[in-house]
């Protein structure tokens, strides 16, 4: 089925014109002015922004943690991301501990497969690296798994020591792939817990209480060093305080390849959440946890400039029914994380173009193109050019909604609350393409599970791709 999007402002990291934008089958044909080409399907998207489809880099759909699992699965979850504008999910495959990585990578697959609305790829979670399993990671590489999430938290289930973090850092900065790292000092963190609970802080606000700032400043030092030495490329994921910002920025001063990514929960919830009644303040366990409200300008800031280079949700949504609930009587049981996957694209449009704090080109970067050539998705995905996928947004600038878990045009993730509950926005998707084929359209949902595929993605492909092929391995 061929589509024609007729009269629309074509925004994109870099352009910002008017054209039409016609579509033959799965990829982009022709863009150009006044197209006089029938199509199946014509959409009049005068007024409107016609702007690549959202790239989510951090998702955990269907992920065991904490003693549950997330509840958006892939059709949930990716359903969600389509209505609010987001056309790729990069998702999170774990490694058991002691196992194979292409094992786990064939058991996430197969929970995806056939099931989800837009299209998907993955990072591997590696809980152990030692010498033996080094070359899985080349051929994770050729299976298009070309970035690895590693853990200074959460000691003794996901933490790898620095010695494995630098192994695994070499070999990516060989091999041009990519670790990212969740920064934080956990085994400083564990602590604390130890000694809130021990005093009988039981409260869901003792989350942020014993994971400060500091800690996670700490790690991102630390995860800098390590990549400076190993020369190679870390992304710094969720980074959500000015303490950790300016390890980053230090490190890109001295000229390490450092990328970080911070999410809309930084930018737009601070710690007071953790004091709203009763246990609500569990809505908000998440990791790293909300900060003091002064960071969000900060962050802004970063993004305005070069510091922060995608803004990714870290969706991993637990209901407070059964799930937080786990948490009442200790809040270190609480499931770590929190929703988003839809509500990202609207929240980061008004907050951030809406009021003054990026520019539209900026926000097109941050949300798709930045994180699609970091991880190897450009100029597949990220962009709106002849022969990349047809994956499209056709965006609504003057609408406005008031996101909420009961507002069936802004939740459709499966939790039964929102993060932003009484957020109001003004600019809204209104059509999504995936790969041509138009999935949502003015609040409906069109498409059917197994739409989406599994996406094989290509090297690192980062601001620091050339100075990482000229790079000297040599350590002495
Ligand atoms: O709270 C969070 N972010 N949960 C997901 C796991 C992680 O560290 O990203
Ligand atoms: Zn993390
Ligand atoms: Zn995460």
């Amino acid at each position: 089925m061929s589509v024609l999007i007729k009269n629309g402002r074509i925004v994109t990291a870099v352009d910002d014109y008017e054209a039409d934008v016609f579509i033959g089958g799965e990829q982009v044909d022709v863009i150009g002015r006044d197209l006089e080409i029938a199509a199946d399907r014509v959409i009049d998207a005068a007024g409107k922004l016609v702007i690549p489809g959202g790239v989510d880099p951090h998702t955990h759909l269907e992920m065991p943690f904490g003693g549950t699992t997330t509840s958006d699965n892939f059709e949930t979850g990716t359903r969600a991301a389509a209505f609010g504008g987001t056309t790729t999910v990069v998702d999170f495959a774990i490694q058991t501990k002691g196992t194979s990585t292409i094992a786990a990578l064939d058991s996430w697959r197969a929970k995806a497969e056939g099931r989800t609305a837009i299209d998907y790829a993955f990072h591997m979670i590696v809980t152990d690296m030692p010498d033996e399993r080094i070359p899985e990671m080349r051929r994770l590489a050729d299976e298009g798994v070309t970035s690895y999430k590693m853990f200074m938290a959460y000691p003794g289930v996901m933490l790898s020591d620095d010695g494995t973090i630098f192994r695994a850092m070499r070999k990516a900065g060989e091999d041009g792939t990519l670790v990212c790292m969740h920064a934080e000092n956990g085994v400083v963190i564990d602590e604390l817990v130890k000694l809130a609970l021990a005093e009988g802080h039981i409260e869901p606000k003792y989350h942020a209480l014993t994971r400060p700032t500091r800690l996670e400043a700490e790690g991102a030092h630390r995860a800098l060093a390590i990549a400076e030495v190993a020369r190679a490329p870390v992304y710094i994921v969720h980074l959500s305080c000015y303490d950790a910002l300016q390890e980053v920025r230090m490190a890109q001063a001295r000229g390490v390849m450092a990328h970080a990514e911070t999410c809309p929960q930084y930018l737009l919830l601070d710690v007071d959440a953790y004091d709203e009644p009763g246990f609500d303040g569990a809505k908000y366990v998440l990791t790293p946890p909300l900060r003091e409200k002064w960071n969000q300008d900060e962050l802004w800031r970063a993004l305005r400039g070069d510091a922060l280079h995608a803004i990714s949700t870290d969706h991993c949504p637990f209901c407070m029914r059964e799930q937080k609930e786990l948490g009442r009587e200790d809040f270190s049981k609480i499931p770590n994380g929190g929703p988003g996957v839809e509500n990202r694209m609207s929240l980061i449009y008004h907050h951030g173009v809406g009021l003054g704090r990026i520019g539209l080109n900026r926000f097109v970067e941050l949300t798709s193109t930045g994180p699609a050539k970091i991880f190897g998705l450009f100029p597949r995905k990220g962009t709106i050019a002849v022969g990349s996928d047809a994956d499209i947004v056709v965006f609504d600038s003057e609408r406005e909604e008031t996101i909420s878990r009961f507002n069936p045009h802004t939740h459709h993730m499966n939790i039964d609350y929102s993060a932003y509950e009484g957020f109001q926005v003004k600019g809204f998707t209104e059509t999504v393409l995936s790969r041509g084929k138009v999935v949502v359209d003015r609040g409906e949902y069109l498409g059917r599970p197994g739409d989406g595929r599994f996406v094989k993605r290509g090297p690192y492909g980062g601001m620091y791709r050339e100075s990482l092929a000229h790079m000297r391995r040599e350590l002495f």
